[in-house]
């Protein structure tokens, strides 16, 4: 007797959290085409239409653009590795958990890091940045998180990339959460490398790393002293992805190209204008409509984040088994606090597919439904 082994069987979700979020069914069809080899030229002309499709999401009309082979932290890393050397210094705002995460990957990378702080719900004002500019000129690195989605909170980072434009500093972006679902526009701000994720407002399956190269950051790598980590080399993967012939550098995660090509395909069919209002419009009613159920949202209001709300769970309620209740009777998925350091919140996120007025609306139904009877929210609601 053969023994039975478990089928895969995973529940259907609404993915309402902050992220991965669900993604089109034609996005999923697009992994059931059939595999190609990562040396073939025909697969080389489909990565030349992704980096084409990429170039317009970021509009990033020179440098590099490529989704790397890696998760959004990996994305991170990337960066860090490749524009920073031991010894280095890099300006680092830190008002949430992803700014805590390029402060401790940078030390790793040797790098001397200035982290300059706000509290959970703050953006860093950038004239602090600028200050601690001032106090280290050479910095070699200035970086924010665009969209803290530890707090909701949009950094306003076109702002600071002007202030940033005539200096030797190179400015590095968190897009994780904003690329897709709200206004980015590397090539006219000037940001110098910015990554974002696939699982996201690009709804397409978690697992690679778009970004965004500079021409000032690709010289920078060009005239280091050490090279940057193999796997992690941008001048390298250059060679694969844009050089003809392609050189190998890695056996490219085929399927999950095929997939992100139907999610930037679809992204700018919708056009990137008409996603960014999409979003904002979701956002704003959920937002609303928690504020008026008497809820207090953790961003301040003139940095708060369109794809992902953060809400402060009231004193005297359990907020992980509200969490726990809108997935098990629900089905739906939002988020809690992420990290030890996190004020009690929950968050949700309205990204992609799911950047809906009636996808808010089914959350908050299955949020008014399994907070109805908590006791400790009848003088909240
Ligand atoms: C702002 C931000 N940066 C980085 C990451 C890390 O991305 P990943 O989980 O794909 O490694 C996330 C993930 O949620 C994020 O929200």
């Amino acid at each position: 007797m053969s023994e039975e082994l478990p089928r895969l069987d995973p529940p259907e979700r609404l993915l309402c959290g902050p992220g991965p979020s669900n993604v089109e069914p034609s996005v999923i069809d697009a992994m059931r085409k059939p595999m190609l080899g990562h040396l073939d030229p025909d697969l080389h002309d489909i990565l030349l239409d992704v980096m084409d499709m990429l170039r317009r999401t970021w509009r990033m009309p020179d440098g590099l653009v490529l989704p790397l082979h890696c998760t959004g932290t990996a994305g991170m890393e990337a960066g860090l590795a490749n524009l920073l050397e031991a010894g280095d210094t890099a300006i680092v705002a830190r008002s949430g958990f992803f700014g805590r995460r390029i402060c401790e990957i940078a030390r790793r990378c040797g790098a001397e890091v200035i982290a300059v702080n706000a509290d959970w719900g703050e953006a860093v004002p950038n004239e602090r940045i600028l200050e601690e500019l001032d106090r280290h000129p050479r910095a070699r690195l200035v970086a924010v998180v665009h969209a803290e989605t530890s707090t909701g909170v949009e950094h306003p980072l076109p702002e600071l990339a002007a202030e940033l434009r005539d200096r030797d500093t190179l400015l590095m972006a968190d897009c994780v959460t904003s690329l897709g679902g709200v206004e980015v526009d590397i090539g006219g701000w000037s940001v110098d490398y910015a990554y974002s994720c696939t699982q996201k407002c690009l709804a397409a399956p978690p697992g690679m790393s778009p970004v965004a190269v500079s021409e000032a950051a690709l010289e920078r790598i060009r005239s280091r002293g050490t090279p940057p980590p193999f796997s992690f080399d941008l001048l390298l993967l250059e060679k694969y992805w844009v050089e003809r012939p392609a050189a190998y550098h890695h056996t490219a995660p085929i399927l999950s190209i095929y997939a992100l090509h139907e999610a930037l395909r679809l992204l700018l069919e919708e056009g990137l204008e008409a996603r960014w209002a999409r979003h904002a419009e979701a956002g704003a009613h959920l937002q609303r409509e928690i504020r008026e159920r008497g809820f207090e949202l953790l961003a301040e209001p003139e940095h708060q984040l369109a794809p992902l709300t953060a809400v402060r769970v009231p004193d005297g309620v359990d907020g992980k088994e509200i969490q726990g209740r809108m997935l098990r009777d629900h089905g739906i998925e939002v988020g809690g606090g992420l990290g030890p350091m996190a004020p009690a919140m929950w968050r949700f996120g309205l990204m992609g597919k799911n950047a809906t007025v009636q996808t808010a609306d089914r959350v908050l139904a299955a949020f008014d439904a399994v907070t109805a009877d908590e006791p400790a929210l009848t003088t909240a609601s």
